[in-house]
């Protein structure tokens, strides 16, 4: 088996409803956080990881994906003739040369699973990297998956990404059992998708960062339809969990749900905060308004 991590999986054939209308035509992974589409953050988190090969498992309305990812001769012609080279660069190197982008259509959306195992053919005998586009992490250094990535290359084993989340909210994401090892690192003993709190077996959350082995794909051809009614990759790890170990880890950085329209409102402020051209206007902006909010509710 291949050791290293070179590839990495984006599912985008989900079908967004949480953002309709905005979602109807165009996919909720191009949605922008102030000036740049999700995908292409999750797409600079794995190459700055080291991923060489990109692969979009898209579906009906992600055009624009392939589109964005694609060159744009019209309007790189036009902007070289404008002489605006700030904004070619930017539209022209979406991502580097030496980075292969590879999209596999996703006939039916029958889950997250069932995604993964359509990047199979693309992917082949070797470690992988999932990323959801939704969870976006910042760690002001060169993301989650790079972190990940460095423990893969110490344990050769999948790892999945974890944070602790609300009691209350173990419905919303894979829950894992764990054993701690050493620091940030356990050994899953247990997983579970969207389990009730009452029966959460923890609240440590799978968050959209998964490195798998390709014995992942097997298992996966035999998952059945679980929670939702879809084709869970949690079920398949957890049949992974009888033949390999698996490992959590406790990433650093900070999470914005950005599947939620409240994390997607929040990353855009905090993004909004750090952006070099706007960060100091904004903040200013910020702070007269919440001068406003709060003389009107002391005179409330
Ligand atoms: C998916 C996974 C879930 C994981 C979550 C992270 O759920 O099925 O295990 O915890 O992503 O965001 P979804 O949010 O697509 O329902």
């Amino acid at each position: 088996m291949i050791r290293k991590v070179r590839k990495a999986v984006f599912p985008v054939a989900g079908l967004g409803t949480r953002f309709l209308p905005a979602t109807k035509a165009s996919p909720k992974e191009m949605l922008p956080i102030v000036d740049k589409p999700l995908i292409q953050y999750a797409a600079e988190e794995a190459v700055a990881a080291g991923i060489e090969t990109l692969i979009f498992v898209t579906g009906r309305t992600k055009r624009a994906i392939e589109d964005h990812f694609d060159k744009a001769y019209e309007l790189e012609t036009e902007l070289g003739g404008r002489g605006k080279e700030q904004l070619l660069s930017m539209v022209s190197n979406v991502v580097p040369d030496h980075v292969d982008c590879v999209f596999v259509r996703q006939r039916e959306a029958l889950g997250l699973g069932h995604a993964v195992l359509t990047a199979r053919a693309v992917v082949g005998d070797e470690p992988f990297a999932v990323l959801l586009a939704d969870d976006m992490v910042d760690d002001d250094a060169d993301g989650v998956l790079s972190q990940m990535v460095t423990r893969f290359e110490e344990h050769h084993c999948s790892i999945l990404g974890v944070e602790r989340v609300p009691e209350d909210q173990t419905d919303k994401y894979g829950i894992v059992k764990a054993s701690a090892f050493a620091d940030r690192l356990s050994t899953i003993d247990q997983i579970v998708e969207k389990p009730k709190p009452a029966v959460a077996p923890s609240n440590l959350a799978v968050v959209g960062r998964y490195i798998l082995t390709p014995g992942i794909f097997d298992l996966l051809t035999r998952t059945r339809r679980g929670a939702g009614n879809e084709i869970q990759l949690t079920d398949a790890i957890a049949d992974l969990l009888n033949e390999e170990q698996v490992l959590a880890y406790e990433f650093e950085g900070r999470r914005f749900d950005c599947g939620s329209k409240l994390g997607y409102l929040i990353a855009t402020v905090e993004y909004g905060l750090k952006h070099a051209e706007l960060g100091e206007e904004f903040k200013s902006y910020l702070r007269d308004q919440l001068k406003a909010l709060i003389s009107r509710s002391d005179a409330a």
